[in-house]
């Protein structure tokens, strides 16, 4: 069996962020969400596995993912030239996939738990044309909606309804077999000018096929939108956080609670209140920082208080008495301004949003 990641796209939710990096390298925890994908296809014994790339952020998810060989997988990486829908890039990947059952996955999801049993079920009959795996949720309208009959199959699929008939989400995560194919060969784009996934698995069951569902009863995170990130980046520090001080603490700071300091990171006279991480080459310098908070390589925080946010990669937090619920991008620098007269000075790029205290 084989893997396909969808790693193209244009994260427009996800601005400012995404105008210079590709939804699916958001850092949860200081990994980016891809790399928890690939890590739950390879548990799955899935490792050769094929990434649909775009031509905007291709070049990054290729250097990022590398060849595969530190996640003990083997990536082909396969451009998609169009945004044309999530059928039209299973459909560019079917040289790769040539006769192969496989498990497609859309690189910007996350999920609580491993997909290896429904992948074992899935190959050890034959008898479903294809699975789906669904999730309860209050707002089925954003996502592709499934309905379900009382044995178990899914009768039907539909793409964001107005009036969704059930509240099962499709998480994202899809097995299917090479009828697929003749299924995607078969639709005509939807209304908003995709080739629509759902549409195609719904062919599927209108050419006779059968299609099963597991349902996610852990955590599901589409990491869309700030808040969904900031989550996220809580539900991986608490759950899969493994404690480990790699870099230098000093005698004067004080560490509690599940932390992780990466190597080369200096601690110094700083409190850490876990869950933590803090990433490689990162300066804390008397500084308090969590709890649920990720701070990246190379950042600095300096005479800080931070509490509940990620700071990515290069950047610098100075003299700010207290940042919480925040998500600030790369190379970002946050300090005092020279002005004594209370007034703030801005650089700020666009789609950004900053809220300021209303003390
Ligand atoms: C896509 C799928 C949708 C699915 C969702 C899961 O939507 O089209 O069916 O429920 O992912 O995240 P998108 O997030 O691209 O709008």
């Amino acid at each position: 069996m084989k893997g396909l990641i969808l790693a193209g796209g244009a994260g427009t939710r996800l601005r400012p962020l995404t105008y210079t990096g590709a939804k699916q390298l958001v850092p949860v925890a200081n990994r980016p969400v891809l790399f928890y994908v690939v890590d739950n296809l390879v548990d799955a014994g899935i490792t050769d596995i094929g990434v649909i790339i775009s031509p905007e952020t291709g070049g990054e998810i290729r250097s990022t993912l590398g060849d595969g060989s530190r996640f003990g997988a083997q990536f082909t990486f396969i451009p998609q030239d169009k945004p044309a829908g999530l059928a039209h890039a299973v459909a560019t990947a079917e040289p790769f996939l040539r006769g192969s059952d496989f498990v497609m996955y859309l690189g910007d999801n996350l999920i609580g738990t491993p997909i290896r049993e429904p992948v074992e079920a899935f190959r050890s009959s034959d008898e479903f044309a294809a699975s789906v795996m669904l999730k309860e949720v209050t707002n089925p309208s954003s996502f592709g909606v499934a309905e379900v009959d009382a044995a178990g199959k899914v009768t039907r699929l539909v793409e964001k309804p107005k009036e969704p008939k059930s509240n099962l989400a499709l998480v994202g995560i899809y097995l299917f077999r090479p009828s697929i194919f003749d299924a995607i060969a078969q639709i005509k784009p939807s209304p908003r000018g995709e080739l629509e996934i759902t549409d195609a698995i719904s062919k599927v069951i209108e050419l006779g096929g059968k299609v099963n569902f597991s349902r996610v009863t852990s955590w599901w995170l589409d990491t869309g939108k700030k808040d969904d990130l900031l989550l996220a980046n809580d539900t991986v520090l608490d759950d899969w956080l493994k404690p480990a001080i790699d870099g230098d603490v000093d005698q004067a700071s004080r560490i509690s609670g599940r932390v992780r300091v990466a190597k080369g990171a200096r601690i110094e006279r700083s409190t850490i209140r876990g869950p933590v991480v803090i990433g490689e080459g990162a300066v804390v310098s008397h500084s308090r920082i969590g709890p649920f908070t990720a701070i990246g390589d190379r950042v600095s925080i300096v005479r800080s208080t931070v509490e509940h946010s990620v700071i990515m990669q290069d950047s610098a937090i100075t003299d700010i008495a207290r940042l919480e619920d925040s998500l600030i991008g790369k190379r970002v620098a946050v300090k005092p301004g020279a002005s004594r007269h209370g007034a703030l000075s801005l650089m700020v790029g666009d789609d950004c949003v900053i809220e300021l205290s209303g003390d």
